[in-house]
């Protein structure tokens, strides 16, 4: 069905399943070991044996030769499949910057090469030692510094221009004029990527571990050069993704191909040494911003100019984003350069975008702040916009950001903050509080299901949605339940497989409001099955409640109406242009933090964390909370620790593990509060609701760096704020 104008009254005003806090309904098998993920299936495919990769030592340039007899001898080897072997292989659209596989061609450090299959694990990884490849190696390019050195004063190609930026700037009363570096990001979640590939008469099989079922089910066909219908993903459990699995990756192809060479079963997963450069991360970021204001703290005039690098044809970061819609100000300049680069493919990672650009503009807005001698929540909400301030004609859906400010200040107790930099103490620690904004779209895609309403009253939905940790589980056995007027504990969620209807899947923060769309879509569809079945014309007649039908003649039991085998109903959701032709969707926050910093050793120690937030219609509290603030956690490690350095003579990231690349742990991060304002947003979908998933991250490392101005007076402009950046 469409969705092409805003909800009005609907199931959902009164909503008494949906936005309650139940708890996750996949909680039980995960911590009792029976939520398999892709690596550990041992109740598929049997006579399962393993392959392990062999990757690229160089950055860039070509294979001239393999010698792989030695490997071929060694124990338990039962082939190799070498990218020589395959030849090149069609690439799948818009969704990989380079090969995953094939050819001879050399694209990046840690690019797959061979993958060897043995019966165990250890043989194979003992005999991909023993493959031995010649390159003839070319120079590429890695300094982004360079590259922005270059392109600094670039302004033929902007984003968007609205205005007259340097007049108005000049003119202002108070100017900023600051660069910001942010450093490359790896999505560094807990399951690896893995895959089984199994193949049937010609078709294949893959249990793997993807955000998107459908993308990459279409991709896997377009690289093997098959029919997509014959090929079929499955990935009901993920452990975590971030963006890292958005896409068809190389242990998908080689499990597929090596499974192929062998007539075997073939598992196999990305070692933790090569996901940092086999597989794809965030773009480090160089980030102009000039804001000029008039005294009273009106925005008169903003330019963000960044640049970041990717492949030849990948996308880079986009950390101009929010900047274009964030806050007001009539004249704007919006400035976005790409740099090609020979690294690994950069590409989306949580809040791809918007988490980069944040990281900047928030400081900025910062530093504003104390130059008008405006307190910073003041000076956001006196630049706060209803409507795109590149468009003004389109309005905001439901926009509190100011709310969130105002809140947000009000439970932090802001108040308290001293304004003056470096001059709280408290023993040995210089204590700092600091706030920032954030912004985040919020997308909707389509998406489908198909509901079952089987013997005793039950009800089934199927859709490819996906669950990475997410919830997806909880919140859409929610939305049966509501939606069928049964208790949750009646529904069962089956997700990942590419058998069912295909879903708008998980990224960009669209999953739980496009899914839960889709499956009120086939709920709706199921409702007026049942409608026709009592003799009623229209299925707005019918009240469903306590597992019964009512149709204001006659009440009966959904369980009788399954009887006599069940009824099943598909539809998906579709949004309509009015969404995001004539409205802005988009989710806000505000994050305040306080931090003390030791005046001997420099180490920064957070004390409390607060994010208040604006996603429309929470689902569910504890799955949306959940969301945030593994977000803020994901901020704190931006903010202090996360960096992926760049050899810039060699081309590739030498961390390669999460010793290497630091993430906070639990001795890291202090009390976290979140509080939602729960509106109902009637442009995102039916049930009013938008993502949360990305927007926890959105503006944390901001609020942090902040934070540390304020109790050590040392602004920080480049991530991450390491000892050696403010001491
Ligand atoms: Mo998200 S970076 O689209 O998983």
């Amino acid at each position: 069905m469409q969705f092409n104008q805003p909800a009005g009254d609907n199931l959902f005003d009164e909503s008494r399943v949906v936005g309650m806090p139940a708890q996750r309904v996949d909680g039980p098998l995960k911590v009792t070991g029976q939520a398999p993920y892709a690596y550990e299936r041992h109740d598929v495919a049997e006579g399962q044996v393993v392959g392990y990769p062999v990757v690229s030592t160089i950055a860039r340039g070509r294979i001239t030769g393999m010698r792989t007899e030695v490997a071929r001898q060694a124990p338990g080897v039962l082939d190799i499949v070498t990218t020589l072997d395959v030849g090149e292989m069609p690439m799948p659209s818009g969704m990989n910057a380079a090969p995953l596989f094939g050819g001879a061609e050399i694209w990046h450090y840690h690019q797959a090469v061979a993958v060897v299959v043995a019966e165990s694990f250890e043989q194979a990884r003992a005999a991909a030692a023993l493959v031995e490849v010649d390159y003839d190696q070319t120079e590429g390019s890695y300094d982004l510094e360079s590259a922005w050195q270059e392109m600094r004063e670039d302004r033929s190609d902007p984003v968007s221009r609205v205005g007259d930026f340097e007049s108005a700037y000049d003119a202002a009363e108070v100017t900023l004029d600051a660069e910001y570096r942010t450093p490359s990001h790896s999505h560094a979640m807990m399951e690896p990527h893995a895959t089984i590939a199994d193949w049937q008469d010609g078709k294949l099989t893959v249990w793997t571990s993807n955000q998107m079922v459908e993308w990459s089910r279409q991709a896997l066909a377009t690289t093997l050069e098959m029919a997509p219908e014959d090929v079929r993903l499955d990935s009901p459990y993920i452990g975590g993704g971030f963006g890292a699995k958005l896409f068809l990756r190389a242990d998908a192809v080689l499990a597929a191909l090596g499974a192929r060479k062998v007539g075997r079963p073939v598992k196999v997963m990305l070692p933790r040494p090569m996901i940092m450069n086999n597989t794809t991360h965030r773009a480090s970021t160089i980030q102009r911003i000039r804001i000029g204001a008039q005294s009273d703290g009106r925005i008169t005039a903003i330019a963000h100019e960044a640049i970041s690098h990717t492949l030849p044809g990948g996308s880079g970061e986009n950390a101009v984003a929010q900047t274009r819609r964030f806050y007001a100000g009539e004249n704007r300049l919006i400035v976005n350069h790409l740099a090609e680069m020979h690294l690994p493919e950069a590409n989306a990672m949580r809040a791809p975008g918007e988490a980069a650009g944040l990281m900047a503009l928030e400081i900025a807005m910062d530093e504003m702040a104390e130059k008008l001698g405006m307190d910073p929540v003041e000076f956001r909400a006196v630049n706060d916009t209803q409507v795109d301030p590149e468009d003004p004609e389109r309005a905001y859906s439901d926009r509190h950001f100011v709310e969130c400010l105002r809140q947000g200040a009000e439970a932090f107790g802001w108040d308290a903050r001293n304004t003056a930099p470096g001059a709280t103490r408290d023993g040995e620690w210089l204590i700092g509080y600091g706030v920032a904004g954030a912004y985040r779209d919020g997308p909707a895609m389509q998406s489908g299901a198909r509901v079952r309403l089987q013997e005793g009253g039950r009800l089934v939905v199927e859709t490819d949605m996906t669950d990475i940790g997410t919830g997806s589980y909880t919140i859409l056995a929610q939305t049966v339940a509501e939606t069928m007027g049964v208790g949750i504990d009646e529904v069962e969620v089956r997700l990942g497989d590419s058998a069912y209807p295909v879903s708008a899947g998980s990224g960009g923060q669209w999953g739980a409001a496009s899914s839960t769309a889709g499956a009120y879509a086939a709920c709706l569809a199921l409702r007026e099955q049942i409608a026709g079945r009592l003799g009623v014309n229209d299925p707005e007649a019918i009240t469903l409640a306590d597992g019964a039908v009512n149709t204001g003649e006659k009440q009966v039991t959904l369980a009788s109406l399954a009887e006599d085998g069940e009824l099943v109903a598909e539809d998906s959701m579709e949004f309509g242009d009015f969404r995001d032709g004539e409205h802005v969707v988009s989710t806000f926050a505000a994050h305040f933090v306080e931090l003390g910093v030791h005046v001997g050793t420099g180490e920064i120690r957070l004390r409390r964390m607060l994010a208040a937030c604006d996603a429309g219609r929470i689902l569910n509290p504890i799955t949306a909370r959940s969301q945030v603030i593994g977000g803020m956690v994901m901020g704190v490690g931006a903010a202090m620790m996360e960096d992926m350095a760049i050899d810039t003579a060699r081309g590739y990231f030498p961390a390669h593990d999460l010793a290497g690349y630091e993430v906070p742990v639990h001795m890291d991060i202090p009390a976290q509060e979140v509080t939602f304002l729960d509106t109902l947003d009637p442009v995102s979908t039916p049930l009013k609701a938008k993502g949360v998933g990305e927007l926890g991250l959105c503006g944390v490392a901001a609020a942090v760096a902040n934070a540390v101005y304020n109790a050590t007076g040392v602004r920080v402009r480049s991530y991450p704020m390491t000892m050696d950046k403010y001491i």
